[in-house]
């Protein structure tokens, strides 16, 4: 959702006054022009791009992001903080009454276990985009409202634990092998319906998987085999998986058609490869 314009009206509420910064206005570049060599100076022959020594500009101290109150970084209206293409390298300290984060487009690297810590209201974690490569195992667990989190497009080579709360995973666009999934990870999410991992390096599907699963894409892994009790249970006759809709294996080295009792119970067939 595209945050509506903040001109607002007479009656905000203090979080909604926070204002957007742009970053740039808050770091001064370090541009003394004494210091750069003059375009048309021919003088001396090769410009001295040296600064003079003992004499130069001591560049500024890198801005204390974490100790700035988010607002003044992010736009926030209501509960949403809004941080896209804020430059930001870490998660801003959040109000605590926020519910939904937005900080697409940044480089943020990894995700610590304090970052949300207490954030008892926040139901969407939005970080597609960034340069995640490490996110605590419990960074995310104890949130008991949320509801999706969103880390498309980054680099995680392993998931992080999540809340049972849980009903949207997107995690595509990573590097996260099979080994990078604690054991039946899925299996006590029980609100879980989009389980979005698709051009990862995933070897196997994750098992078990939740019956509230509506979706799982899981399409150019390296997935080359399956057992038949995947997606239904074979010692169950009538079984059916209703939910279950949109499975797509396509882009995985796994011959679909070896499985044949593997799909019984489905409403539909996967895409993938059954020749
Ligand atoms: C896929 O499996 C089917 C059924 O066993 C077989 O006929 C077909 O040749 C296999 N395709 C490949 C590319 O191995």
């Amino acid at each position: 959702p595209v945050p509506p314009s903040p001109e607002g009206g007479t009656n905000q509420t203090h979080t909604q006054l926070c204002l957007q910064i742009e970053v740039g206005t808050l770091a001064p570049r370090p541009k003394d022009p004494k210091t750069l060599p003059e375009l048309g100076e021919t003088t001396s022959g090769t410009p001295n791009l040296q600064p003079p020594s003992g004499a130069g500009p001591v560049p500024p101290a890198p801005i204390p992001r974490q100790g700035l109150p988010s607002c003044l970084l992010c736009l926030c209206l209501g509960s949403s903080v809004y941080c896209d293409e804020a430059e930001l390298e870490q998660i801003p300290a959040l109000p605590p009454d926020t519910a939904f984060l937005y900080a697409r487009f940044n480089r943020i690297g990894a995700v610590r276990a304090n970052d949300f810590r207490g954030l008892e209201k926040l139901k969407r974690i939005d970080l597609s985009s960034n340069s995640i490569s490490w996110a605590d195992a419990d960074a995310f667990r104890g949130l008991p409202s949320l509801q999706e989190l969103l880390l498309p497009e980054n680099r995680l080579t392993a998931l992080p634990e999540l809340p049972r709360s849980i009903v949207r995973l997107d995690a595509r666009l990573n590097r996260i092998p099979s080994a990078g999934l604690r054991p039946e990870a899925f299996r006590d999410l029980k609100q879980l319906q989009f389980l979005h991992l698709s051009d990862n390096q995933l070897d196997f599907i994750p098992v078990p998987l939740p019956e509230s699963l509506r979706s799982l894409h899981l399409q150019n892994n390296n997935i080359q085999t399956m057992h038949e009790d995947t997606f239904c249970d074979s010692q169950e006759q009538g079984q059916i998986r209703r939910a279950l809709e949109d499975i797509r294996l396509d882009g995985n080295p796994i011959n679909l058609s070896l499985f044949p009792n593997a799909f019984s119970c489905l409403p539909r067939l996967p895409t993938g490869r059954f020749s």
